[in-house]
């Protein structure tokens, strides 16, 4: 494995852009595949074996393709089937869960909030992580499964997207809770509307950028840090509507971009 080569980057569809966002701004000289997986999105509603047939699927080609690190940018298939992706590829992956930990660390109130997928709720993964970091507090589970569709079709000003984001936050903060994690990489694109419903007094808590620097520690670990003086190049496939995506790819993404490209099915 050289140094210079890609950092593969994929999610269900848009929401793993706001990580290799994060990824961009920490480690500019590396370059980027970003898949977007939206022709099967959202993963929140598949079973875990249907998430890990597409894990493979994308991480086969990455690997192909000659990447060096993998981040699973997506907390649904992180803790759907990250352990068993490991076991199967050998170089680093990096995957991305709810921030229980430091929503925890930073509430006052002692009742913290998880907005993710149905699926992340049920997973043994997450319910393993809640149990270590709960400690005294008391975590609501929000499930939000309309949620990933309407931010995947870029609809954010309509009426929709306040009533169902009032819906899913309203009864956490009627609960006491004072703490929000963003428990899917999609909400990220959603938070400043979360905070202004949820109000000053309460954190959002949001992992993209520990993400990034987890992913920087494997590649240093592992002698895998670019050395180029240049900046990375990126490039962006989806297995959706390409027309769609490069609209989200003008919103989202900080650069100009290339066009989209079309992912193997
Ligand atoms: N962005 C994803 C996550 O972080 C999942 C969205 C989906 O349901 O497809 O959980």
């Amino acid at each position: 494995m050289v140094n210079s080569a890609a950092i593969g980057i994929f999610d269900s569809g848009i929401g793993g852009l706001s990580v290799a966002r994060a990824v961009r701004e920490l480690l500019p000289n590396e370059s980027l595949i970003y898949v977007a997986d939206s022709g099967h999105a959202p993963y929140g509603e598949k079973t875990d074996d249907y998430i890990y047939q597409r894990m493979d699927h994308i991480t086969r080609h990455l690997t192909a393709a000659g990447v060096k690190a993998i981040v699973v940018a997506c907390n649904t298939a992180t803790t759907a089937a990250i352990a068993r992706l490991r076991a199967q590829y050998p170089l680093p992956i990096i995957g991305v869960e709810p921030g229980v930990k430091p929503a925890v660390l930073a509430s006052k109130s002692g009742v913290v909030g998880v907005l993710a997928t149905p699926r992340t709720l049920l997973t043994p993964a997450f319910a393993t992580l809640a149990q270590r970091y709960a400690g005294q507090a008391k975590v609501i589970l929000q499930p939000c499964p309309q949620l990933v569709p309407l931010i995947e079709a870029l609809d954010f000003s309509g009426n929709k997207m306040q009533a169902l984001l009032q819906s899913y936050i309203q009864p956490l903060l009627a609960q006491g809770a004072d703490t929000l994690v963003l428990g899917c990489t999609h909400y990220n694109f959603v938070a400043d509307l979360i905070a202004e419903i949820a109000g000053p007094d309460v954190s959002i808590i949001r992992t993209e950028m520990a993400v990034a620097k987890q992913l920087q520690q494997r590649l240093i670990q592992t002698q895998l840090l670019s050395s180029s003086a240049q900046a990375g190049a990126d490039k962006f496939y989806s297995s959706g509507d390409l027309e769609l995506f490069n609209r989200q790819l003008q919103q989202f993404w900080p650069d100009v971009v290339m066009a989209g490209l079309k992912w193997h099915e």
